[in-house]
């Protein structure tokens, strides 16, 4: 860590006070060195299902929540090296989230791994129903634009794009540019010809 980082974080910690202090890094499972959240933060508990790799920074307002599944497990959200997280990003971790190195989410993004029960002749509103869980992967790479929503069950592969305000209900496959609601792959990258392209015009693809 340079000197002008830690004079940057120490100012920020004790006087600003807009950084998760030492104290609270210590209950994570894992907090790397070199990363930062900045506060306010909305966690209630369970920080120790929480693992933040190196050199991390998660942006203010976001709202870090690990519950307990239908088994009574509670999801881990685990986080790599070197990702950009924008501001407002929730973390709804019923099963397991698990995001790589070198991402970057932009802000108000939703990720959850959590969906409610919802039979509406329980006697208990949906709000005490049993979550369904379902793990979701981002792997390395992956840029997610501003106000996605990334829903139970889905994995994004390597390297891939999902556009802004995107909905993304199923697996994006590696190299993909994925936009829309449902978000649809619209571009995938050709190593041959090193540049994007768009699939659905060149293969008649009428599916978006
Ligand atoms: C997806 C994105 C990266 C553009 O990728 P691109 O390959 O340059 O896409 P193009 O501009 O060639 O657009 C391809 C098609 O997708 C559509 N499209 C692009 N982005 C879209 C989006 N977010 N939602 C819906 N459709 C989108 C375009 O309208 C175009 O449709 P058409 O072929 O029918 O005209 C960009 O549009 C985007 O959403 N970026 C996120 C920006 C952001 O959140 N920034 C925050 C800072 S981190």
């Amino acid at each position: 860590m340079t000197i002008q980082k830690m004079i940057f974080d120490l100012i920020h910690m004790y006087i600003v006070r807009d950084l998760v202090g030492p104290i609270e890094k210590s209950r994570y499972a894992c907090f790397g060195s070199e990363s930062r959240i900045y506060k306010p933060l909305i966690h209630d508990k369970y920080r120790n299902r929480v693992s933040i790799g190196k050199d991390t920074v998660i942006g203010k307002y976001s709202r870090i929540q690990c519950y307990p599944n239908e088994n009574m497990e509670i999801g881990r959200l685990v986080i790599g090296d070197g990702c950009r997280i924008g501001n407002r990003c929730s973390f709804l971790c019923g099963g397991d989230i698990t995001i790589g190195n070198g991402v970057l989410m932009a802000s108000d993004i939703l990720i959850s791994s959590e969906n409610h029960s919802i039979n509406p002749e329980s006697q208990v509103w949906y709000m005490s129903q049993p979550l369904r869980c379902d793990k979701i992967i981002i792997k390395d790479g992956c840029w997610i634009g501003e106000k996605v929503c990334i829903l139970p069950g889905v994995s994004i592969g390597t390297k891939s794009v999902i556009g802004a305000g995107s909905i993304v209900t199923k697996n994006i496959p590696d190299y993909s540019i994925a936009v829309g609601n449902p978000a649809k792959v619209i571009k995938k990258y050709d190593f041959e010809k090193s540049k994007w392209m768009s699939i659905y015009k060149e293969a008649n693809y009428d599916g978006r």
